[in-house]
């Protein structure tokens, strides 16, 4: 029996939801820029490849989205003002209360999860989802959080659902952030077709960035 003065030692996290010190750094850079300000990537435009997905030729209906790495909240709140019923998730909390403002002002209603991507099952994310849009997360997720990365979305899909992702390729020119090793990592079209078993790569086309960047499309088989 606990001695009645005694001070309980905080209980330990489920293994799942501890960081390793490779998680760690990343958490530190990508919390140093939201509170430096406006991060870099923030710029507070939707890009053409999400609006032709969603308002273009063959447009998808609206229906189930979730948006992983939402930063602010400009993408997932303009799938809220198009008929989807978005629910997003980023790392970094300042980024969440800024994306609930934002969606707020609007007058939109998206979920807002502050979380991991990689630990989607820690989050009341359950799906299934329709569409999955990730604009530069994935490519800095460290490699061996990328298996349940996967995974998650692979378990929240609904058949025939579309992931649309941006992400940076190798880093070419030395990585921009040493601490972070994983970002020199980026993404690349093998690696998509490696790891989302049960999708299929429908294309990759390249971004207008100086370095290599890519919008891939997958779907997930019926
Ligand atoms: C380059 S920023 C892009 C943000 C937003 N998509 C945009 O375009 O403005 C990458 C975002 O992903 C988030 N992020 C990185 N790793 C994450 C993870 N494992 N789970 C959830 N969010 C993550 C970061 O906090 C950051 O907001």
């Amino acid at each position: 029996m606990d001695h009645p003065n005694a001070t309980r030692k905080p209980e330990p996290a489920p293994a799942s939801t501890r960081r390793d010190a490779e998680e760690e750094s990343v958490h530190r850079a990508l919390e140093r820029f939201y509170r430096a300000g406006k991060p870099p990537w923030d710029t507070g435009v939707t890009p053409p490849e999400l609006i032709a997905l969603v308002e273009g030729h063959g447009a998808l209906p609206p229906g189930r989205a979730l948006e992983l790495g939402c930063g602010t909240g400009t993408n997932a709140a303009y799938l809220a003002r198009h008929g989807w019923e978005v629910t997003a998730v980023d790392l970094i909390d300042r980024a969440v209360d800024q994306a609930k403002e934002k969606a707020a002002a609007e007058g939109v209603e998206v979920r807002l999860l502050h979380g991991d991507a990689t630990r989607l099952d820690e989050l009341d994310a359950p799906g299934p989802f329709d569409l999955f849009f990730d604009l530069s997360c994935y490519c800095g997720v460290p490699l061996h959080r990328r298996d349940a990365y996967a995974a998650g979305l692979t378990h929240r899909a609904a058949p025939g659902a579309r992931l649309l992702m941006f992400g940076y390729g190798p880093e070419p020119l030395g990585n921009p952030t040493p601490e972070v090793t994983s970002w020199a990592a980026g993404v690349t079209a093998d690696e998509l077709r490696a790891r989302f078993t049960g999708w299929e790569l429908l294309d990759v086309t390249p971004g207008t960035n100086p370095v290599p960047t890519f919008w891939f499309t997958l779907r997930r088989n019926a």
